[in-house]
């Protein structure tokens, strides 16, 4: 058989730099913070960091927005504290994983700024402009963080393109002179040592906006498929492509097993169930449970054999799971590890967003200690249009991206332990109950659930090969399911709510080994108490 590849049987953590670890009394979190948590990381088991972009940025969208794809933010340390952290990553078996950011550049980029010099600067092709039909701009496309996604330039007499904020414009990708210096520069970081790389929303690189298409656009397969050969394909990295768009046949495209495009597919289509249909995430519903299990299902069989996914409840963009979909009260310890063994079961390889494992919440801020681009543009487009001030800060407490960049919980010492100064972002005023230096150790933890499950991801095979069989589909609250390969199977029983519950499947043979469950002990078979959840393994 085939040796499989390093990155379908790892688990991936993701770090947010500036929330992670301050090494030096700055109060943003850095490099040499990293460094400085990589014994934790390994007592935690996993073996790849992806860390959010930390090259040089004029940080409008916290890194997303970058002006030098090769040097490191000073705000974070410089290129040798990066070199430090992979050679010290490598001595314990991580992997270090770069966010790279190719739909768009900061502003301020050499290449931005010469583009905006004149029509005919070598430059100016590297981004997507148009003229504007009678002083307006060329259509009504909308940028992710508000307002018109084109932006007028005054000294050129044309609009340029930005998917996302002003201070981000589009990367022209049907320019090869460009995509040559792209290739260029991922080598550079691959020369360096890393891992692999994490792209950012992959998909809205080939775009057609004159017809309003901003995602999947003519020549993305063929894009992907000659960033792959000339860069990733070089080395034994993975690639991941975040892909908000992705349905299972594109994503079979983008994962394709013969290597040709991507390692695997970063995609939300179970992530966004709790919205009003066909309205924004802010508009607020309860996550639709048969539709969630029919999600997972429908991609865990889809992508057999023919692609790979990704496995996450949380990342920077999200608020947290146990605060979204479990309950982050009474039940947070066991709910959070409801969550946990629901997804470390499947198939794909999984994600724990940094605090995940330690079942970090949500958080209700007032308005003025909110940094986040997003919910700001929100607020004041929101606000402008009517709505009731109360309505919108529900949805920023439920939604907003700062959920999930308040400072790293390590203990309970002053900040967290985050840092020595006060933070950039508020902490989260429950770390004196909630914090890693409490739950290291402590077999009862949330911390403890997901060491147990990467350990046992790395110990059975079925985890990485086993079919996905989705039991009692009908069934209002117990997501249930088996994964089986030749001799073994996989049993995960999970009540996703916080009522006790009659438990529909089967009893498996006694022989079966409880691995993990989310009380101390598995109760009796015939109910599961309030998000109760059990994951066995046996023999066939
Ligand atoms: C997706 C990233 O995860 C998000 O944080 C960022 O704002 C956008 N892409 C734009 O780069
Ligand atoms: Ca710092």
């Amino acid at each position: 058989m085939q040796k499989e590849k390093w990155w379908k049987s790892t688990v991936i953590y993701q770090i947010y730099p500036r929330s992670f670890c301050d090494s030096n009394g700055d109060g943003i979190g850095d490099l040499q913070g990293i460094v400085s948590k990589l014994d934790y990381l390994e007592t935690l088991g996993i073996n790849a960091i992806w860390i959010c972009p930390v090259c040089r940025s004029p940080q409008a969208d916290n890194g997303y927005d970058v002006s030098d794809y090769q040097d490191i933010d000073p705000m974070f340390g410089n290129l040798e504290d990066m070199e430090t952290l992979i050679r010290e990553a490598k001595k314990r078996d991580i992997r270090i994983v770069m966010d790279l950011v190719l739909n768009h550049s900061s502003d301020e980029h050499r290449w931005f700024v010469e583009a905006k010099k004149s029509k005919d600067n070598p430059y100016h092709d590297y981004y997507v402009w148009r003229d504007g039909v009678e002083g307006a701009p060329p259509n009504d496309l909308k940028a992710a963080f508000g307002g018109s996604a084109w932006e007028w330039v005054p000294e050129l007499g044309q609009y340029y393109l930005h998917q996302f904020a002003v201070k981000q414009p589009d990367l022209n990708w049907d320019n090869p002179t460009l995509r040559r210096e792209l290739y260029d520069m991922i080598n550079f970081w691959i020369v360096k040592g890393v891992g692999g790389f994490l792209l950012d929303v992959i998909d809205l690189i080939a775009k057609d906006p004159d017809n309003g298409v901003t995602f999947n656009g003519p020549h993305l397969q063929d894009y992907l498929k000659e960033l792959s050969k000339e860069t990733f394909q070089r080395a034994d990295l993975v690639s991941v492509g975040e892909a908000w768009g992705a349905t299972p046949e594109l994503a079979k495209l983008y994962s394709n097993p013969d290597g040709s495009e991507l390692s695997m597919v970063f995609q939300f289509e179970h992530i966004v169930l709790d919205q009003i249909e066909g309205k924004e995430k802010w508009d607020l519903a309860p996550v639709p449970f048969l539709k969630l299990k029919e999600v997972f299902k429908r991609w865990q069989k889809e992508l057999f054999g023919q692609g790979w996914n990704s496995l996450f409840w949380d990342n920077h963009d999200l608020p947290r799971i146990v605060s979204r979909w479990g309950d982050d009260g009474a039940y947070r310890v066991e709910s959070a590890k409801m969550l946990a063994i629901l997804l470390h079961g499947m198939q794909g390889t999984p994600y724990i967003y940094q605090g995940e494992e330690l079942g970090m919440t949500n958080i209700k801020l007032s308005l003025e200690d909110y940094q986040d681009i997003e919910t700001l543009g929100m607020y004041k487009e929101r606000i402008e249009a009517g709505y009731d001030k109360d309505e919108i800060m529900r949805s920023i407490y439920a939604k907003s991206r700062d959920n999930a960049r308040t400072p790293m919980q390590w203990s309970d010492a002053e900040n967290a332990g985050f840092s020595t100064v006060t933070p950039w972002m508020k902490v989260n005023p429950n770390y004196k109950e909630i914090n890693a230096e409490s739950q290291v150790g402590d077999v009862k933890s949330v911390f403890h659930c997901y060491q147990k499950l990467i350990a046992c991801r790395k110990e059975y095979p079925v985890f990485l090969d086993g079919e996905f069989e989705l039991l009692c589909e009908e069934d209002e609250a117990v997501f249930a399911y088996t994964r089986t390969d030749e001799s073994t199977q996989l049993l995960v029983v999970c009540n996703f709510y916080g009522e006790t519950v009659k438990n529909p499947v089967e009893k498996p043979n006694d022989a079966a080994t409880l691995l993990v469950c989310s009380y101390e002990d598995a109760g009796e078979w015939e109910t599961l108490r309030p998000y109760e959840a059990r994951m066995y393994l046996y023999s066939l």
